[in-house]
């Protein structure tokens, strides 16, 4: 097994190599004054099952074809199989159109994967599992879900104890909601909202099926991007009653605002995962970082 990185979350790619005690294999990674990527894999690959990590976070276009060029380079030199893992995939909210006339953005995603090279892929959290449909390719889809158990779990008393909700921001994630209340034993709430498609990052009505009343909270969400879901969904928590509300996102797109935003924010905390790199300036006193690391290593080992 061989294990190489991409540019864009190196951090998790060496946590990564810590959890599998294998080392990250060499590589070139260089981009030109126009801004286009090489890729050069510095050893031998023939006979070799090869896994690329790469986040296709910001910008995922540049990131996605930095991790193509990756199985393009492994498939010529006869690797054995070929796996990406891509702890965040862009596009994945474009899993349909939406409007006519718009495109189904994270099938071409999926269709480049496949045709640069990759046997299989490591997906983690998607938006919306219909995504998976687009892959020819064989996928795996993880979850966070049991990672942020464990932890709530081993740090009961600064989420309320017992006397804790898991409120899912809206319908879709209602599932994941559900599973993190199930594993901690606690009750389950769901927001519903409805997108303003013509205003992009706004919502519009807003209902709370479940009670909060003296509760604390832990909204669960796929990612925080603008933050506008939860925020929406913690003003109508904390109207109802609710106490402390946390909030879960497994993926850090934080596309919105600085520190200062966040910590203005009704979240006591926000957590999410090193699924994307978070860059120091971008950190803040209410962030807390978790460990995809374990997940992903028990995964890849599960599959040498
Ligand atoms: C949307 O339906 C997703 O599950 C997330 O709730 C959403 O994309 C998060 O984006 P934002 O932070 O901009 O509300």
């Amino acid at each position: 097994m061989l294990l190489f990185t991409g540019t864009s979350n190196q951090q998790l790619a060496e946590k990564l190599s810590d959890e599998l005690k294998i080392k990250i294999s060499p590589s070139e990674i260089i981009r030109f004054a126009d801004r286009e990527v090489r890729v050069r894999i510095l050893q031998s690959v023939k006979g070799e099952h090869i896994f690329v990590l790469q986040s296709l976070s910001q910008l995922g276009d540049a990131n996605l074809m930095e991790l193509c060029q990756f199985a393009e380079i492994a498939k010529r030199e006869k690797a054995k199989k070929i796996t990406a893992v891509i702890p965040y995939l862009a596009y994945a909210r474009q899993h349909r159109a939406h409007r006519q006339g718009e495109a189904i953005s994270v099938k071409l995603v999926a269709d480049f994967l496949k045709v640069s090279g990759f046997d299989e892929v490591i997906l983690l959290d998607l938006h919306e599992e219909e995504v998976l449909k687009y892959f020819k390719i064989p996928t795996i889809h993880l979850s966070a879900v049991e990672i942020f158990a464990q932890y709530i779990d081993a740090n009961r008393e600064d989420f309320g104890g017992d006397d804790l909700v898991i409120v899912a921001p809206d319908e879709g994630r209602a599932e994941q909601a559900k599973n993190l209340a199930k594993y901690l034993e606690v009750e389950f709430a769901v927001a519903k909202k409805k997108r303003k498609l013509d205003v992009p990052d706004t919502l519009s009505d807003y209902v709370l099926l479940g009670d909060v009343k003296a509760k604390d909270v832990v909204i669960f969400d796929d990612m925080i991007s603008t933050g506008s879901t939860a925020l929406h969904a913690a003003e109508i928590c904390l109207q109802k009653g609710s106490l402390k509300v946390n909030f879960i996102a497994t993926h850090a797109v934080l596309a919105k605002g600085e520190a200062d935003y966040w910590e203005k924010s009704p979240f006591e905390k926000i957590y999410v995962s090193d699924s994307i790199f978070v860059p120091e300036n971008k950190q803040f006193a209410k962030l807390q970082i978790v460990s995809i690391a374990p997940l992903v290593a028990k995964q890849l080992q599960n599959l040498v």
